[in-house]
């Protein structure tokens, strides 16, 4: 496939670069999209330092690509549980089994992940290994990188740039986060969005609490596409915070220092700055640092994995601390075991050109009890118990090239999204109404109950009638005896379903990833088989070519 040429954003780092001969290859695997912005970031810091760089995505290579790159840096994340990005799996896969001669290469890796996740940079730190294995040389460290990923990306791009660097460069630091292309708005600074409007989506009798959220991007210069994400940057709520104080033995007038030499009253920061009830291994190993123990010490090590992870379930930081360190902990030790509170991505509900300067979220209120008391979502519930009309949001918008549209207006799609998965396929379907667009539309829509839980049953109406939308098959899963679920009626409908293919249809996936994705990714093969008298491994080759082509895309977490 093609390589992408770096995306320069601005004006040059230095005026009078040195003249760019050093050929230099920065790969990126990525699925929401940072670990291709740092590639676009450190390819304009490279130009500065004399390399002549090129991006590619690892969605358009194959492992023996590299063979010819004598300078290459990596950076790739990891998706859930230890998952390389989706638009990398086939890469990752190669990788890891094919005997490929890298001895000519020199290199390093930026691991992205989320220390909430056990598997945390797993790809990362594979890759890193299987470059080794294969040949090539380190020349810098791995960086292993939190949500928070400013920092230890910036350390690690410098490291990797000047070891690297051919010795007549001039020095040029990585450039700080660029905004949005257009806005003075985005991660650093994000946008104070007013809360338009929240409508429960379920009704009376329900077992769920999906809300619609409008919010207004007016003056914010922020522009989205169908398939992008909102993120928002939540607070969090008085309660957490006091159980926290509570188990630290702490009051919450007292001072406290943040990262960047900021001085907050704690009360404040836990609120606003940061993550305070999320418990992960990487937590729970600084808590032991400031408060060692024996029993703590067996949950952290290699033999205690099994331990860990049932320890981890519903639990938070503050029933660790309690446990722990039962005489609590002082304010810098408390401040220390903890991350900035990240922001939380939503798949975008709208089209902007059906909601001009406004921007709707499908999202499901987390709520559960767990060790005796009830426990909550941050984001979800932050926005569901704390943010009402009129009130503001702080959100920026965040790319998401690997889930379009098709190029073509007239291309048909089909949409797979239960639950929340339906809020993109809104969006979708918003802006084919908007634009005219002619090709077929079919959405596969389930949840629990046909009565209650049917999310903008009166929009699908009103778009089947309209003829925007062609085939609608939903699978409410409570309705009967036995469950029914969207991968049940993609399996009901395989004949055509397959005709939609063979049309060259684009298939979408939104939704949780741990369970229905896979399952309906099983379906897709099934109906292939049955459909399409193909054989078991036909089938699965005839699926991994949609998604090569990108006419299988997925949304799922
Ligand atoms: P359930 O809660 O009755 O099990 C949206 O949450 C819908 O997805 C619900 O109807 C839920 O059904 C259903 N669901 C649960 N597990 C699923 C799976 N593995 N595949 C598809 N849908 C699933």
């Amino acid at each position: 496939g093609g390589w992408l040429t770096a995306r320069t954003v601005g004006a040059p780092a230095v005026a009078a670069a040195p003249t760019a001969s050093v050929p230099l290859t920065i790969l990126y695997g990525t699925e929401s999209g940072n670990s291709e912005e740092l590639a676009a970031r450190t390819a304009k810091a490279a130009k500065g330092k004399g390399f002549k760089p090129t991006v590619k995505n690892m969605a358009d290579l194959a492992p023996a690509d590299l063979a010819k790159s004598e300078r290459l840096l990596v950076i790739v994340s990891t998706w859930g549980d230890g998952e390389p990005p989706e638009t990398a799996v086939s890469f990752y896969k190669s990788l890891m089994s094919e005997a490929v001669d890298l001895s000519k290469v020199s290199y390093s890796v930026c691991a992205l992940g989320d220390t909430s996740y056990e598997q945390f940079c797993k790809t990362g730190r594979d890759v890193d290994a299987r470059l080794a294995e294969l040949g090539a040389k380190r020349i810098a460290d791995r960086r292993d990188c939190d949500v928070d990923y400013e920092d230890l990306y910036t350390e690690w791009a410098d490291a990797a740039l000047s070891t690297l660097a051919p010795a007549q460069a001039a020095t040029v630091s990585v450039a700080p986060v660029p905004t949005a292309i257009g806005s003075q708005f985005g991660k650093k600074n994000p946008f104070p969005a007013e809360l338009l409007d929240k409508v429960l989506l379920n009704g009376k009798g329900t077992a769920k609490e999906t809300w619609h959220y409008e919010l207004s991007l007016e003056g914010s210069g922020l522009v989205y596409e169908p398939g992008d994400a909102l993120a928002v940057l939540p607070v969090n709520a008085p309660d957490m915070v006091e159980g926290l104080l509570k188990a630290a033995r702490l009051n919450g007038s007292e001072t406290v220092e943040l990262k960047g030499g900021e001085k907050k009253v704690l009360a404040d920061a836990l609120r606003e700055d940061f993550e305070i009830t999320t418990l992960s291994k990487a937590v729970l190993k600084k808590l032991h640092e400031v408060s060692p123990s024996k029993k703590l010490g067996a949950l952290i090590s290699d033999e205690g994995k099994e331990d860990l992870r049932e320890y981890l379930w519903g639990r938070w930081i503050a029933d660790a601390i309690a446990e722990f360190a039962p005489d609590g902990l002082s304010v810098e030790a408390l401040a220390g075991i903890m991350r900035k509170l990240p922001p939380r991505l939503y798949s975008i509900a709208s089209s902007p050109l059906e909601h001009p300067d406004e921007v709707h979220l499908t999202i499901a209120s987390v709520r559960y009890d767990a060790h005796g008391s009830s426990r909550k979502g941050v984001a979800s519930t932050y926005l569901a118990d704390l943010i009402k009309k009129g009130d503001t949001v702080p959100v920026f918008t965040q790319t998401n090239k690997n889930f379009r549209l098709p190029e073509s207006a007239d291309t048909p799609i089909i949409m797979v999204g239960p639950g929340t998965g339906i809020a993109p396929f809104r969006s979708f379907i918003e802006h084919r109404a908007a634009t005219g667009a002619t090709g077929k539309n079919w959405l596969f829509f389930g949840d629990q109950r046909f009565t209650y839980d049917f999310l903008y049953q009166l929009e699908w109406q009103d778009h089947l009638k309209n003829g925007t939308l062609h085939k609608l098959d939903v699978a409410f899963s409570r309705d009967q005896p036995e469950k029914v679920y969207v991968q049940d009626r993609i399996r009901e409908r395989a004949s055509e379903l397959f005709a939609w293919l063979e049309q060259g249809a684009h298939f979408y996936v939104c939704g949780d990833a741990s369970r229905m994705a896979h399952d309906v990714h099983e379906a897709l093969i099934e109906a292939v088989v049955s459909a399409g008298g193909r054989k078991r491994d036909e089938a699965e080759a005839y699926i991994e070519d949609l998604k090569k082509s990108k006419r299988y895309q997925r949304d799922v977490y």
